[in-house]
C-alpha cells in the first residue's frame, strides 16, 4: 500500500515520488491550498494539495478540502523542500506535493483528541485512540525496546526461555489470588500464578541451570500507580549459585538496557544497604536515594525530657524517636505542616512534632517547652538545624516511625524539589526473615516462604527466628522496588521447618505443596533467581508516573478495564456448566 513511511522522510528523497498511509493529525484549509498533517507510528509529515496545473488535480483538492480528524488516507506525492521550516518535527525540512489521495476510511466525529487531554477515565475507554498519540506510541516503544535488550542479553548468556503454566495451584507471594472455576472437577478451581516462583525452582531441580520468562503475573491486590492486578515480571533462576552470582548478572545486565534502551549510564557499581540501615537512614526498605536527607536517631537526647510520646518511645527497645531536618522548611505554614502531619498520619503517625527555626533564629515549637532550658536549642544545633530550616520528629514503635518519617522524607523532597536529576540504583539486602503478624499472631515470610534464612540449621533457625535474617534482596531505582529475589531453600527438611514457622502445619503442607517438598528430596541443586517489574522499569524509563502508561490496556485502579467493560457478569447457564452459583450479590 506505501513505498516509506511518514515519519521518516527526509530531505534524502526531495524529487522523489512516495507513497504514504497514514492518519489525519490535523488539516488546515486555507481555501487554495490544504495543509495536512499526516501520522503514521513513526511520525508526521506536511502534505500540500495546491491547485498546481497537473492531471488529477482538481480531485485532489476536492478530497483534501473534505479530510477531517483522524480519517485514514492514502496520499501520493513528490517530496519537496519546505519554504517555512517545521523545527518540531522529525520531517519538518521536507513536504509532499499531493498528486493523488485515496480517502481510505472517514473516521466519525471524535470523543476526543490525543492534542487535548480529555481526563484518564475517557481515554481509556477509547484506549486506541489514546494509543495512537505520538506521546503513548513512543512510551509503548520504549517498552518494547526494554524487553528486546532483555531478551538479547539473557540468549548471549545461555538462559533458557521457558514457560509456565498460567492455570495453575495457587503460590504464595502475599496477594490474593484470582482463582478459576474448572469445570471437569466440579467443586475444584486453579489459581492463576502470582509468580512462577515453584515452577523456576523446580525447573532448576529438572536440570535447566538457568532461566528466565517474560511472565504474567496475577495478584487480585489493591491497585496503585505502580500495581496492576496483572503485571509483567522479567523472571530469573538461576542453579549453584549463590547471592553474589545473581546480584552481579543482574546488575549487568540492567546497566546494559539503560544503556541500549535510554543511552543512560548507571552506576558503575550500584551501592548496597543493608536492610535495617535502609529503614534508619531513610524510614523506606526503598529509598530514594536522590533526595539528600536522611532521619537521625534522637532517642538518646530526648529521653529525659517531659513529653511522655518522646520518652516512652525513647525508653522503648522496640521504640524510634527520629528527626529530619528540612533545609529552607521554615517557610511552611501553619495549614502547610498540617497537611504534613496528615500524610504521616495515613502512613500510621498519632502526631508530627516540628521545630521551625525563623530567619531572625527564634524557635517555634510545640513540644520546645518539655525539654530543660537550652536542651532543646542543643538538639537542633546537633541536627545542624539553623535558620530557615524546620525539623520535624515522629515517635512511636520503630517500624511504624520509620515508614510515616520515610513518606515525610519523600514529600518533602518533592515539596522542595529537593530530588536531584538522574538515576539512583541500589541493592538493599539482609532483609527479616520473618514479620510478626499481630492481626492473625502468626509469622509471615517478608520475601516469600522459599527464600533461604541466613542461618546454618534449623535449630537456630527456630531458637532466633524473630531475629533471623533471609537471603533476600531487592534492586531499588529512584525509590521504586524494581526487582526482588532470593537464594531458596534447596532442602526439604528446612522447608518444612519454614513453613510450620509460618503456621502452615504438616497435612497443608502435604495440600498445597508436597510436590516441590518432594521435589526438595531428590537431589535439588541450590538455587536462587530474582524476578524484575517490567512495567516499573519501562515507566521509569519512559519518565512516566503511572506504569499504566507503559501497558497497552491497563485497568483502573477500581480494577476495572473501560474499554471491554471487564469485569462484566456472566449467565447462568455459562456459571452453571463451570458449577458456580453466586450469592450474596446486591
Ligand atoms: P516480587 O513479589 O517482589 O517477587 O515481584 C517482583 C517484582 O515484580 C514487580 N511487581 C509488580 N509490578 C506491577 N504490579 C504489581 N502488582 C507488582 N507486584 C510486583 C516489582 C517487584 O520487584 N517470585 C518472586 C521473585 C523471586 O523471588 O525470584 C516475586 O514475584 O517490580
Ligand atoms: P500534644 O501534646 O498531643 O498536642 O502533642 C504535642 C506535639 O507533639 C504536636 O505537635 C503533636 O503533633 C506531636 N506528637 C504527638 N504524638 C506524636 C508522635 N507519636 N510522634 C511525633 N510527634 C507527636
Amino acid at each position: 500500500m506505501r513505498s516509506h513511511f511518514c515519519g521518516l522522510i527526509d530531505e534524502t528523497l526531495i524529487g522523489q515520488t512516495v507513497t504514504l498511509c497514514g492518519w489525519v493529525d490535523v488539516a488546515r484549509n486555507l481555501g487554495h491550498f490544504v495543509f495536512i498533517d499526516l501520522r503514521d507510528h513513526e511520525g508526521i509529515v506536511q502534505i500540500v494539495a495546491e491547485p498546481v496545473d497537473v492531471a488529477g488535480n482538481a480531485e485532489v483538492m476536492a478530497v483534501a478540502a473534505k479530510v477531517g480528524y483522524e480519517d485514514c488516507l492514502r496520499i501520493t506525492g513528490v517530496v519537496r523542500r519546505r519554504e517555512s521550516v517545521n523545527t518540531k518535527i522529525q520531517t519538518g525540512q521536507v513536504e509532499i506535493v499531493a498528486t493523488r489521495i485515496d480517502l481510505l476510511n472517514k473516521a466519525e466525529p471524535l470523543p476526543f483528541h490525543h492534542h487535548e487531554n480529555p481526563g484518564e477515565d475517557v481515554r481509556l475507554k477509547y484506549r486506541y485512540l489514546d494509543l495512537r498519540s505520538p506521546d503513548m506510541q513512543r512510551k509503548m516503544r520504549t517498552r518494547t525496546k526494554l524487553v528486546s535488550a532483555l531478551r538479547h542479553y539473557l540468549d548471549a548468556r545461555g538462559f533458557q526461555d521457558i514457560e509456565t503454566p498460567i492455570l495453575t495451584k495457587a503460590t504464595p507471594e502475599g496477594a490474593r489470588d484470582f482463582l478459576v472455576p474448572a469445570r471437569m472437577h466440579p467443586g475444584e478451581f486453579y489459581a492463576l500464578p502470582q509468580s512462577p516462583q515453584l515452577f523456576k525452582q523446580i525447573l532448576m531441580m529438572a536440570g535447566f541451570d538457568r532461566y528466565y520468562q517474560i511472565a504474567r503475573c496475577f495478584r487480585d491486590e489493591a491497585l496503585r500507580a505502580d500495581r496492576q492486578l496483572e503485571f509483567t515480571q522479567l523472571d530469573m533462576e538461576f542453579a549453584w549459585v549463590g547471592e553474589r552470582d545473581v546480584q552481579d548478572l543482574t546488575e549487568d545486565m540492567v546497566r546494559h538496557v539503560f544503556k541500549e534502551v535510554i543511552d543512560v549510564e548507571l552506576d558503575a557499581r550500584f551501592p548496597r544497604l543493608t536492610y535495617a540501615e535502609a529503614m534508619r537512614r531513610f524510614g523506606s526498605d526503598k529509598p530514594d536515594l536522590r533526595i539528600a536527607l536522611e532521619l537521625v536517631d534522637v532517642a538518646e537526647q530526648v529521653k529525659g525530657c517531659e513529653f511522655a510520646v518522646f520518652t516512652a518511645a525513647a525508653n522503648d527497645p522496640d521504640g524510634r524517636v527520629a528527626a529530619l531536618r528540612i533545609p529552607g522548611g521554615a517557610a511552611l505554614s501553619r495549614k502547610q505542616i498540617d497537611d504534613y502531619a496528615a500524610h504521616a498520619a495515613k502512613f500510621g503517625a498519632k502526631g508530627l512534632a516540628y521545630a521551625k527555626i525563623d530567619e531572625a533564629g527564634a524557635v517555634n515549637s510545640p513540644v520546645a517547652k518539655f525539654f530543660a532550658e537550652g536542651a532543646f536549642d542543643a538538639l537542633l544545633a546537633q541536627l545542624g538545624a539553623g535558620k530557615g530550616d524546620i525539623v520535624f520528629f515522629g515517635a512511636g514503635a520503630y517500624n511504624k516511625v520509620s515508614d510515616f518519617m520515610g513518606a515525610v522524607r519523600l514529600k518533602a523532597g518533592k515539596d522542595f524539589n529537593l530530588i536531584a536529576d538522574g538515576w539512583a540504583p541500589l541493592w538493599v539486602t539482609d532483609f527479616p526473615m520473618f514479620e510478626w503478624d499481630a492481626e492473625e499472631n502468626r509469622y509471615v515470610a517478608l520475601h516469600h516462604p522459599f527464600t533461604a534464612p541466613a542461618v546454618d540449621s534449623i535449630d537456630d533457625l527456630r531458637a532466633n527466628a524473630k531475629a533471623a535474617v533471609s537471603r533476600g534482596y531487592d534492586m531499588v531505582l529512584n525509590g521504586n522496588e524494581i526487582g526482588g529475589g532470593s537464594i531458596r531453600i534447596h532442602n526439604s527438611q528446612m522447608q518444612s521447618a519454614v513453613f510450620d514457622l509460618l503456621g502452615i502445619g504438616e497435612e497443608e503442607q502435604r495440600g498445597k505443596f508436597g510436590f516441590l517438598l518432594d521435589a526438595l528430596k531428590y537431589g535439588a541443586p541450590p538455587h536462587g533467581g530474582i524476578a524484575f517489574g517490567i512495567d516499573r522499569i519501562a515507566a521509569l524509563m519512559a519518565g512516566c508516573d503511572s506504569i499504566r502508561d507503559v501497558i497497552a490496556f491497563p485497568k483502573t485502579t477500581s480494577a476495572q478495564c473501560l474499554m471491554t467493560d471487564a469485569p462484566s457478569p456472566i449467565a447462568d447457564a455459562q456459571l452453571a456448566e463451570v458449577h458456580v452459583q453466586v450469592r450474596g450479590v446486591e
